[in-house]
């Protein structure tokens, strides 16, 4: 039984293949319509969520299948004290695959060693979010074309920003990508990502604090928001949090083929306007992330 807690849980080979696999649910939809059928999804989200959570219960029922769950930990036993490892225990006996958020980092992880079913992170604490990952280096592929030799910048907070970690874990794998990390002093990417994930897989990077500098290089710019819940402290937050704030003006300068993408929800880093210009994509960006999240559920079900 395999189960998807890091995006580094699959292969090069295997991640591609489920990218092809995504691919064809993209372009042949009802093909897959009934592949699923008696089938249920457990979405477990101790977390908020809307795009993870009814993206992975729509892909099961994409396919004919059904979901179950809950989302938030109050709706729950947990709120009475059950364990993960119980709550998982006894969800094995209910549904065929379970999808996790969990404010801890490595819950989902505790919880395959304890279940029956296949195990999808989906989102722990400031660690990894892989399906997301998915959804990105989908969408990049996608409207792309390729998933090589350009230059992304990843924007905002990249110090809590688990879609970031993912991401930069995932893109290393392949070649060519060069890495602009803009972000104020205080929410930088962490040293452990920068050491043992770039610099151990030879990458280039640059950091700035400057998205207005960093924005014409880029062929990709990847905007976070900033993590209120994973502030200690509130003053920080209101400080940090407009730190940058794209705008048309802003992307005066930048190449007319960049994308835009942002794994949402946004508050305040991407201004409306930005929505209608055709480099923004990160509406597209979760609507796709269903097709992969279909082919991962067929794959960690032994089906394809
Ligand atoms: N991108 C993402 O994880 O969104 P949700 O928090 O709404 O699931």
């Amino acid at each position: 039984m395999r189960h998807l807690i890091s995006p580094l849980d699959f292969s090069v080979e295997e991640t591609n293949d489920i990218l092809s696999l995504a691919h064809d649910i993209y372009t042949n939809p009802s093909d897959y319509s009934d592949l699923c059928r008696g089938k249920k999804i457990a979405t477990l989200f101790y977390e908020p969520s809307t795009r993870t959570r009814l993206s992975f219960e729509a892909a099961m029922m994409n396919m004919g299948g059904n979901a179950l769950g809950f989302s938030s930990a109050k709706d729950s036993s947990v709120s009475k004290g059950e364990t993960v490892a119980d709550t998982i225990r006894i969800v094995s006996s209910y549904a065929d695959i379970c999808a996790m958020r969990h404010p801890k980092e490595g819950a989902p992880y505790v919880a395959s060693r304890y279940s029956r079913i296949p195990i999808i992170n989906a989102g722990d604490g400031g660690h990894n979010h892989p399906t997301q990952t998915f959804a990105d280096i989908f969408t990049i592929k996608e409207l792309k074309g390729q998933l090589a030799d350009m230059t992304i910048g990843f924007c905002g907070d990249l110090k809590f920003g688990r879609t970031v970690h993912s991401l930069i874990n995932e893109l290393v794998r392949y070649t060519g990508f060069h890495f602009v990390l803009i972000s104020p002093d205080e929410l930088k990417l962490p040293d452990y990502v920068k050491n043992e994930v770039l610099e151990r897989n030879h990458c280039t990077y640059t950091e700035t604090r400057s998205l207005e500098e960093a924005l014409p290089d880029l062929d990709i710019l990847y905007m976070t928001r900033v993590q209120q819940e994973r502030f200690f402290n509130e003053a920080d937050y209101i400080r940090l949090r407009d730190t940058y704030i794209l705008d048309e003006g802003k992307l005066a300068k930048a190449k007319k083929d960049l994308l835009i993408l942002h794994p949402l929800p946004r508050v305040n880093e991407i201004a409306p306007e930005v929505d209608d210009d055709p480099r923004a994509q990160y509406f597209t960006q979760a609507k796709l992330a269903v097709y992969v999240r279909q082919a991962i559920i067929l794959k960690l079900l032994g089906m394809r």
